[in-house]
C-alpha cells in the first residue's frame, strides 16, 4: 500500500476520504473521536501545502439530501479542531462544491457534503456508482483512503474513486490495518475477545471466525439473552432473535469442542421497561441470576458477579479485542457493566484494542483516557469484517 509520502501533494487538490460519521444529537456532536482520528492525515497534507478536499458519509441517508444528516456540524468541529476555518461545500459534486475546491489556495481545508446525498456513492450498479466517482474525480489530483470505519463499504468514494486518481491510504488506515494484522497474525495468548452489542445476528461471521483462533470469548450486551436461550434459561422480555438461536447453539457445541472457553453472563440487570434515555430517569432495576430472569422483565446489563468474572477472564490474557457493549450504558443505571469491561481492559496487562463504533464512544463517554488503551479504533464493521478474515473494498483499492 503507497502511503502520503509516495504522492505528490503540494499545490495539489487531494481528495481525502475519512470517516466522519459520528454520533449526533440533533446538531450537537456526542463524541468527536473520528474528527479527531481524521486529524493527522489532514494537517499532514495541509502542511504540506496540498489544497485538502475531506469527504464523509454520515449516517444513512437514502440518496437525497436530507438535512438531519448534513455534515454542517463536522465542518465547524473540524476547524475547531484544526485551528483553521474549514470551508463547508453544501453539495458534493455540485455547483457549491466545484466553487469551494476552485476557492481553496494551498494549505486550506474543505468539507464536502455527506456523500451519501447521491446516490450513487451506495448504488449496489457498478455503472452507476463509477458515474459518481467520475464527478469526485474531477474535483481533485490525488486520492488518500483515511476512512477506516468505511473500508468494508463497496461504495463509490471508497473503492471506485481510488481507481480513477494516483491513491495512498492515509496514516490512520496504515495504523489500524497495523493493529488489527497483530490481532490475526502475530496474537499473545490468551486471547480473550469480549463482544457485546444488541445483535447477536451482526456478529455471527466473527464468531465463526474467532472460535478458530481465540481462547476465551466473553458475550454481553442485547445478543447474550439469544444465548442464554439457546441453553434453555428464560429471558423474560430481554431481546432475542429468535431464528438465530440454532445457529448460537450450534457455536457453543463447537466452542467445547475446540476447547475454547465460552463465557455467558452468570447475573444481569433487568427492569420493566426500557428505561428513557432522555430523561436517564432511575429506572428502578434489580440483579437477578442469568438463569433466572423474571417473566415480565428484560436484562439491560450484566451483573456484578458478571463483571468480576469478566475482569478475572481479562486479567491474564495476552491480548483482548472488545467490540460491543455490555448494556444500555448511555442510562447511567445499565452502564456499570460496560465500564466494568473497559476498567477490566485497562487492569489487564494484554494488549488491548478497542472496536470501534459504539464500544469507543462507550469508552469516551464514559470518561475513560482513551490514550491507557492499546488501541481504539474508529472502525465498528470495519474492524469486525477484517476480524471474519473478509477482503475490505476499500483496502483491496488502495493495494494496488
Ligand atoms: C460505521 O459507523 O461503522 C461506519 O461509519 C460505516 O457506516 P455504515 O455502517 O452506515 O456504512
Amino acid at each position: 500500500m503507497k502511503t502520503i509520502d509516495d504522492l505528490q501533494v503540494a499545490g495539489k487538490r487531494v481528495f481525502v476520504r475519512a470517516d466522519l460519521n459520528v454520533p449526533l444529537d440533533g446538531r450537537t456532536i456526542t463524541d468527536d473521536g473520528r474528527i479527531r482520528a481524521a486529524l493527522p492525515t489532514i494537517t499532514r497534507l495541509a502542511e504540506a501545502g496540498a489544497r485538502v478536499i475531506v469527504a464523509s458519509h454520515l449516517g444513512r441517508p437514502k440518496g437525497a439530501p436530507d438535512p438531519a444528516f448534513s455534515l454542517a456540524p463536522v465542518a465547524e468541529r473540524l476547524g475547531e479542531l484544526l485551528g483553521e476555518p474549514v470551508a463547508f461545500a453544501a453539495d458534493t459534486v455540485g455547483d457549491a462544491a466545484k466553487g469551494v475546491v476552485a476557492g481553496l489556495a494551498d494549505g486550506q481545508v474543505a468539507l464536502l457534503e455527506n456523500l451519501r446525498f447521491n446516490a450513487g456513492e451506495t448504488a449496489k450498479d457498478d455503472a452507476e456508482r463509477g458515474a459518481f466517482a467520475d464527478q469526485l474525480a474531477a474535483l481533485a489530483d490525488a486520492y488518500v483512503g483515511d476512512g477506516f470505519g468505511a473500508v468494508h463499504r463497496r461504495h463509490a468514494s471508497v473503492y471506485d474513486l481510488p481507481a480513477r486518481l494516483p491513491h495512498a491510504a492515509g496514516g490512520l488506515i496504515a495504523t489500524e490495518v497495523g493493529v488489527l494484522k497483530k490481532l490475526t497474525e502475530d496474537v499473545k495468548r490468551p486471547y480473550a475477545v469480549v463482544l457485546g452489542g444488541a445483535k447477536v445476528s451482526d456478529k455471527l461471521a466473527v464468531i465463526d471466525n474467532l472460535l478458530e483462533k481465540a481462547d476465551r470469548i466473553l458475550i454481553g450486551g442485547g445478543m447474550a439473552y439469544t444465548f442464554l436461550k439457546a441453553q434453555g434459561h428464560e429471558i423474560g422480555t430481554s431481546l432475542l432473535q429468535e431464528d438465530q438461536i440454532p445457529v448460537v447453539a450450534a457455536y457453543l457445541d463447537r466452542a467445547k469442542e475446540r476447547g475454547v472457553e465460552f463465557v455467558l453472563p452468570v447475573d444481569v440487570l433487568v427492569t420493566a421497561e426500557f428505561p428513557d434515555l432522555k430523561t436517564k430517569a432511575p429506572a428502578d432495576a434489580e440483579t437477578v441470576a442469568a438463569d433466572a430472569i423474571p417473566g415480565d422483565r428484560m436484562g439491560l446489563d450484566i451483573g456484578p458477579r458478571t463483571r468480576e468474572l469478566y475482569a478475572a477472564k481479562l486479567a491474564d490474557a495476552g491480548t483482548v479485542f472488545w467490540n460491543g457493549p455490555m448494556g444500555v450504558f448511555e442510562h447511567p443505571d445499565f452502564a456499570g457493566g460496560t465500564r466494568a469491561v473497559a476498567q477490566g481492559l485497562l487492569d489487564s496487562p494484554a494488549f488491548t484494542v478497542v472496536g470501534g463504533g459504539d464500544s469507543a464512544a462507550a469508552v469516551r463517554i464514559l470518561g475513560f483516557d482513551e490514550t491507557a488503551f492499546g488501541h481504539i479504533s474508529t472502525g465498528g464493521g470495519a474492524s469486525l469484517e477484517y476480524l471474519e478474515g473478509k477482503t475490505l473494498p476499500g483496502l483491496a483499492a488502495l493495494e494496488d
